[in-house]
């Protein structure tokens, strides 16, 4: 057992039901619309007796408080509100953030390598950072940014947290890739779209369409409403603005392979999911490169908790070789895509993002010990630090050639850097500009 395996760790807790976690993050998400066009639909007298019910109930419960005459528990109820409420409590979730001086140094020979007479790209395989005006996320929990919290204790989802697409903070106080893409937007006054802020489904995730809980036979559908989101939104041109798209899909896919109860969805069928999705892309979102995270390996998230616990993976020997097969096949999918003539023309691509697919067993930090603070409170979803990680090593990775990028990111490294562009590694990596 553990050092940090004590009754105070925040990290004590165990996923007791993660299946119905997931349906409640599916119910959220498909009731939050409901509610909004609710409340808008509703009257204005509706509202203020709405707002009468609330700020009586405020004010019983206060009374409550104050008339059960215990102290401790009103101070306990009051510290609480500070609490939640103090700013230097929004901070207290650790996470890796790089000074803004840092990021700029790091992109600073690129970004004065840009020619200012430039003309804007057709090429997918001519794209720099600057060029990209959209940025958009699909995926299951990990995406969306699920129990990446700033205060502890909480639930809900953290879009404004996620790796990808997440931008509550700047860079210097989270590092996400949009945050990056956000200091190379604001350096060469070019709009960008698509970051996501906040707790939960909603507006706030901006085009990160990622759902808790989902498997490869939702990609199709969250492919269309990140078309029709980008449609929606005037400010973007659907035809000439180069957008990336992040996607990660397939932890829990695995099924009762890994904690689910249902039946593994087998590779061929995995496949056939994200065809559809890509098809729908391919032709609804011209000038879209699609980057595909490789399936981790179950023991860097799915048995984290049995591995930071026990020392051990967290089934037979059987089954662990079912799971690694399954992994293994989902992760040769995403290659199969990558290397497909079909999904590789002059306006879109894939490519995938391997940095840890190779990384072989629970998170390690700079000491090489086993680290908690990469996981959320269930020690399988990413804390907000988590994020900030994979951030770092998922930017690494865009700018890596094709057939030479990092496979076991040493995700320890969480020094408060980020990797640096010049005017040759430049290029966003495709299969086209990675040939020798
Ligand atoms: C108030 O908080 C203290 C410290 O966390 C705890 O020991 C105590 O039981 C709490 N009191 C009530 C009434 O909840
Ligand atoms: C409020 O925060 C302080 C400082 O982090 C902590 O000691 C205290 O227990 C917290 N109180 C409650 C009620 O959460
Ligand atoms: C995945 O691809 C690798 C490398 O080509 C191969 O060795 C492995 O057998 C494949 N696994 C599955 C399950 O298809």
């Amino acid at each position: 057992m553990q050092a940090f395996w004590n009754k105070n760790s925040r990290y004590r807790r165990v996923p007791s039901d993660m299946e119905n976690v997931d349906k409640q993050d599916y119910k959220d998400h498909s009731t939050s619309r409901t509610v909004s066009s609710i409340t808008n639909k509703c009257s204005r007298r509706y509202r203020n007796v709405t707002l009468f019910i609330f700020v009586v109930t405020i004010v019983s419960i206060l009374f409550f408080l104050l008339f059960r005459g215990n102290r401790e528990n009103l101070e306990n109820y009051t510290n609480m509100v500070k609490n939640y409420t103090s700013k230097a409590m929004n901070l207290e979730a650790q996470t890796l953030a790089v000074a803004k001086s840092e990021v700029k140094m790091a992109l600073e020979k690129y970004l004065n390598s840009i020619d200012p007479h430039e003309i804007y790209p057709d090429d997918v395989n001519m794209i720099k950072p600057h060029h990209i005006r959209v940025i958009g996320a699909m995926g299951d929990s990990l995406t969306i940014g699920s129990r990446a919290e700033n205060i502890v204790g909480q639930r809900q989802r953290y879009p404004g947290n996620a790796f990808f697409t997440g931008m509550d903070f700047e860079v210097d106080r989270h590092l996400t890739v949009y945050n990056i893409f956000r200091i190379i937007a604001e350096k060469t006054g070019n709009k960008l779209f698509g970051g996501s802020t906040g707790i939960d489904y909603g507006e706030n995730t901006g085009l990160n369409v990622a759902i808790g809980g989902m498997k490869s036979d939702d990609i199709l559908r969250q492919a269309k409403e990140l078309v029709s989101r980008i449609k929606a939104n005037k400010e973007i041109n659907i035809e000439n603005d180069w957008k990336l798209v992040s996607l990660w899909i397939g932890t829990n896919d695995v099924g009762t392979l890994g904690y689910r109860l249902e039946d593994p969805i087998p590779v061929d069928e995995y496949k056939s999911h994200i065809e559809k999705g890509l098809l729908y892309l391919k032709e609804n979102l011209p000038r879209t490169i699609v980057s595909i995270v490789g399936m981790f390996p179950a023991q860097l998230l799915q048995e984290a908790q049995s591995i930071l616990k026990n020392g051990k993976r967290a089934r037979t020997v059987e089954n662990q070789k079912k799971l690694d097969d399954l992994s293994d096949g989902y992760r040769n999918v995403s290659y199969d895509f990558q290397n497909n003539e079909h999904f590789n023309s002059n306006d879109f691509t894939v490519v995938v993002q391997p940095f840890a697919t190779e990384y072989t067993d629970s998170y390690r930090d700079e000491h090489g010990k086993y680290n908690p603070t990469f996981y959320a409170s269930d020690l399988f979803h990413l804390s907000k630090f988590g994020h900030a990680v994979l951030a770092k090593h998922y930017w690494l990775n865009l700018f890596e050639p094709v057939g030479e990028k990092t496979k076991r990111a040493d995700l320890g490294d969480t020094k408060p850097k980020i990797y640096e562009l010049n005017e040759k590694n430049c290029l966003i990596k495709t299969v086209g500009n990675s040939k020798m």
